[in-house]
């Protein structure tokens, strides 16, 4: 199926995150999650240089992101969000087909992560993209929900 588009917008490219990026991912975590990522957590992977986060701007204002950390061999992956107001445009795929063009060159040979059992959403999103679902962990989020353990093991 062709992803929705929006009309005379521009083509939406890749970029690695600014700092001035923050406070949009701090709003988008805290629109979007039960437990977001706090500001000072956020300003401590920024600054790591074994984390990259991918943002997708619109009008200078992030509206998709995919922040992954190394602890090779795999990428572990922190968070991955499109506002909802631009889903369904092939962001997140874009994202993670990036994402996973830097971590390869990084070194990392897999994506690790851990998605609630109740995100159906994005366990169909990375079917999509090839990852698997490679065990679940009961009680890891903080209210007690079930992880699915997601695994892509790059090619
Ligand atoms: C999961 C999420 C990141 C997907 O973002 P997106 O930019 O809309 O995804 P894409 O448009 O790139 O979709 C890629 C594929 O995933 C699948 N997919 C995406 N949304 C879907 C939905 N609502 N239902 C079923 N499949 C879906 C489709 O196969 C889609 O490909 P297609 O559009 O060609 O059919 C987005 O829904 C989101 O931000 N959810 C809230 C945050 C979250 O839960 N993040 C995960 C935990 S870190």
């Amino acid at each position: 199926m062709p992803h929705r588009s929006l009309p005379g917008d521009q083509d939406f490219g890749v970029e690695r995150l600014r700092y001035r990026d923050i406070s949009a991912i701090v709003a988008l975590e805290r629109l979007v999650f039960s437990e977001p990522m706090s500001l000072g957590n956020l300003w401590r992977h920024a600054l790591s240089r074994r984390t990259v986060y991918l943002v997708i701007r619109r009008h200078n204002t992030v509206i998709a992101y995919f922040g992954f950390a190394f602890c090779r061999p795999y990428a572990q992956v922190l968070a991955n969000v499109t506002h909802p107001d631009y889903r369904r445009l092939g962001l997140a795929r874009r994202l993670l087909s990036e994402g996973e063009r830097v971590a390869r060159a990084r070194g990392a040979r897999a994506f690790m992560g851990e998605v609630r059992a109740s995100n159906t959403v994005q366990l169909a999103a990375l079917q999509a993209m090839d990852w698997q679902v490679a065990g679940q962990m009961p009680a890891f989020f903080g209210d007690g929900e079930t992880a699915q353990l997601v695994v892509k093991v790059f090619d």
